[in-house]
């Protein structure tokens, strides 16, 4: 089938899309390219045998996509495209509001003028705030998440939601990823984050390969086994397969399907950086710091109803996680040069 995947030269996205090639699909990729390389096609075509359809633009034009889908036969959406950086989030709302949220419902209209009513869009566990329970199934509480990029997701959720409660045509998938992380195992494909990174995994690379002195552990006084925060890591090989699941099972049923993609197991700050240091044959140096704000002691996903509906389970534990994520670093120690 053909799929519009939307901020497909992304992290997550690059990886979706070499699995759908694998699956026999056709992606077609939109990206305005704000936080990714062309690159990233030739690094497709290398794995894959096959070039995407690539088109340069931005979610929020909606002459561009009516051009997309005009051209294309396009069957379903897999939705991307939006910025993620929590921290800039704050300096940034209106930033972030636009691409998430305005960007979500540009494409919505495009679709609906075009036809196409299938869509799977990126959420996140941060919509659960910090949890009253783990592991977190799809039915807790929403929306209490404390920086706008957190509710830039829940907005696009209740918007999607008011949609199908207005129109029951659409196949609308609601994916909430726990945290991804990890590379293709070619280590030809990963994540390649601009600046400083925010998010653990890619610091602890960045550590082991060389570029950074040492980790700032953020806090080791939660009220968890080693005190560190505790999180559910998702290899994003199975994330780009728990797309395609639900891409087969739910294209065309109408619905608002709600999905977490997670382990369903939780492993602390400390846990990945003794996998870390095993991946990469040495320790890697770290230093206790204080809490960062707006962090939560624990969260992993209750994964039963994925498994259940979508047949998914995610494959890959955290030790074949770093095990890729430093093949990747170990090879690309600058990620992606043009
Ligand atoms: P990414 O930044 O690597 O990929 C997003 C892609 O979208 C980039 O290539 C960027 O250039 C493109 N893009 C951004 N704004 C655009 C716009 N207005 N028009 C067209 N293209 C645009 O991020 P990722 O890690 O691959 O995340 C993909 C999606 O998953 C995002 O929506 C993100 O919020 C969501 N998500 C990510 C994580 C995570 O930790 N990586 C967790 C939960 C949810
Ligand atoms: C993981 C753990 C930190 C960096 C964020 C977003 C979430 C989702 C995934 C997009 C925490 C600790 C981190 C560091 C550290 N993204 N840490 N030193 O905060 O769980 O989730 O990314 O949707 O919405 O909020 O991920 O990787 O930043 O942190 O000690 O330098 O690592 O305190 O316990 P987080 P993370």
């Amino acid at each position: 089938m053909k799929v519009l995947v939307t901020g497909g030269l992304g992290y997550i996205g690059s990886h979706t899309c070499v699995q759908l090639i694998a699956a026999g699909h056709q992606p077609i990729v939109i990206d305005n390219l704000s936080n990714s390389k062309l690159e990233v096609l030739n690094r497709v075509e290398a794995i894959s045998g096959v070039r995407p359809v690539f088109h340069q633009g931005d979610v929020r034009d909606e002459a561009f996509l009516a051009g997309v889908f005009a051209e294309y036969d396009v069957q379903a959406v897999i939705h991307f495209a939006g910025l993620k950086a929590v921290g800039e989030s704050v300096a940034k709302p209106l930033e972030y509001y636009d691409n998430n949220v305005n960007g979500s419902l540009v494409l919505a209209r495009a679709m609906r003028s075009a036809g196409v009513k299938n869509i799977i869009f990126s959420s996140s566990a941060t919509v659960y705030g910090d949890p009253q329970e783990v592991p977190i199934t799809e039915d807790a509480p929403t929306g209490a998440t404390t920086n706008p990029y957190g509710r830039s997701k829940y907005m696009v959720e209740e918007c999607f939601r008011d949609l199908f409660a207005a129109e029951d045509d659409w196949s609308i998938t609601l994916l909430r990823y726990f945290n991804p992380v990890g590379a293709h195992s070619s280590g030809t494909m990963g994540e390649d984050p601009q600046g400083i990174p925010n998010n653990l995994m890619p610091f602890i690379a960045q550590v082991a390969v060389g570029r950074r002195e040492k980790l700032a552990v953020f806090g080791d006084d939660y009220p968890t086994p080693d005190g560190t925060g505790v999180r559910d890591y998702v290899h994003v090989v199975d994330l780009a397969d728990g797309h395609l699941a639900a891409l087969n099972a739910l294209t065309d049923k109408a619905g608002l399907h709600i999905y977490n993609l997670g382990t369903g197991k939780g492993s602390s700050v400390l846990d990945m950086v003794h996998a870390f240091s095993a991946a990469c044959g040495h320790d890697v140096a770290y230093e206790v710091q204080p809490r960062r704000p707006g962090d939560i002691a624990e969260c992993w996903a209750s994964t039963a109803k994925a498994e259940q509906d979508l047949g998914w389970k995610a494959q890959r534990d955290v030790s074949q996680m770093t095990v890729d994520t430093w093949r990747w670093q170990s090879q690309n120690p600058q990620g992606y040069q043009e």
